[in-house]
């Protein structure tokens, strides 16, 4: 047993290394280790905890496992996702293409989408929480990613508006939609990934030798309007091939370090 300030200031020595805000970083995993809230672990520091499951996450952080498969939650567009090792933590960069999204759907009453790569939910979940009209049609080859998105549509109360199917692309989606949405692998295979990196699943990272061969294939669909995350470096080699396929109004978003970010596209 240790008290809450003697957990806080092992947990931050631990991290010191690891991690860029080890105390911040200490706080989440002793508050999610011994079920106590942020303000309960400022109130009671002397309060004694049982410190071996806290003493377990912090040798997982100290290994460089992100902090999200350790705590089970990551946080997306404000709201917190049930996350699992085998399944892509959402990144913030990805909530531009959800604001693309919503601005794509303003053309319809009740939008219906189709998302290829569905992961966690983030991106089709975020959608339906803000669009109670829309609908959503979801793909992934991943069985764990499906099995994920399908709890998190139940934590937010919209699994009946979403189906989602384990599958390549848009294989066995044989229904209507209007928009065709996707944040897909789009590392280039011999890209060298940081360490915390290393623990996701590299099928939702790695997108073929040149990195874009998933996006090409997207393209290739020839869907009427396309909204899809990219590489920072990969807008030369999609502007070419939604020329080649026929897209005419094209546009590339930036990140807000100015980096290229996705596409929207209409043919
Ligand atoms: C970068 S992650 C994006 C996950 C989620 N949409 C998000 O933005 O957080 C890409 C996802 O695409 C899935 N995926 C990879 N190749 C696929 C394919 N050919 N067809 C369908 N899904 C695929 C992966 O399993 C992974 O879940």
């Amino acid at each position: 047993m240790r008290s809450v300030k003697e957990a806080l200031d092992f947990g931050a020595k631990r991290l010191k290394e690891a991690c860029d805000r080890p105390r911040f970083e200490a706080a989440i995993l002793l508050g999610r280790a011994s079920g106590l809230s942020r303000a309960e672990l400022a109130l009671k520091e002397e309060a004694l905890i049982d410190d071996a499951p806290f003493e377990a996450m912090i040798a997982r952080r100290e290994r460089g496992e992100p902090i999200e498969y350790i705590t089970g939650f990551a946080g997306f567009y404000s709201r917190e996702f049930l996350c699992e090792s085998g399944v892509l933590i959402p990144r913030p960069e990805t909530e531009f293409l959800v604001d693309r999204a919503l601005a794509l759907a303003k053309d319809f009453a009740a939008p219906i989408f189709a998302e290829i790569g569905v992961g966690s939910g983030a991106v089709a979940l975020t959608l339906l929480a803000l669009e109670p009209n829309a609908r959503v049609i979801a793909t992934d080859i991943s069985v764990e990613a499906i099995a994920l998105a399908a709890k998190n549509a139940e934590r937010f109360g919209v699994a009946d508006r979403l189906e989602l199917i384990c599958a390549n692309l848009l294989e066995g989606v044989n229904s209507r939609f209007d928009i065709l949405l996707s944040n897909p692998p789009y590392i280039r295979a011999d890209y060298p990934l940081p360490r915390p990196v290393l623990f996701e699943p590299k099928t939702a990272l790695i997108g073929g030798e040149r990195g874009t061969e998933i996006l090409e294939a997207i393209i290739a669909l020839k869907k009427p309007i396309l909204a899809c995350e990219c590489g920072y470096d990969q807008e030369e080699i999609l502007r070419a091939k939604l020329d080649e396929n026929g897209y005419r109004s094209v546009a590339f978003y930036k990140d807000y370090a100015g980096l290229t970010r996705g596409f929207t596209a209409t043919l």
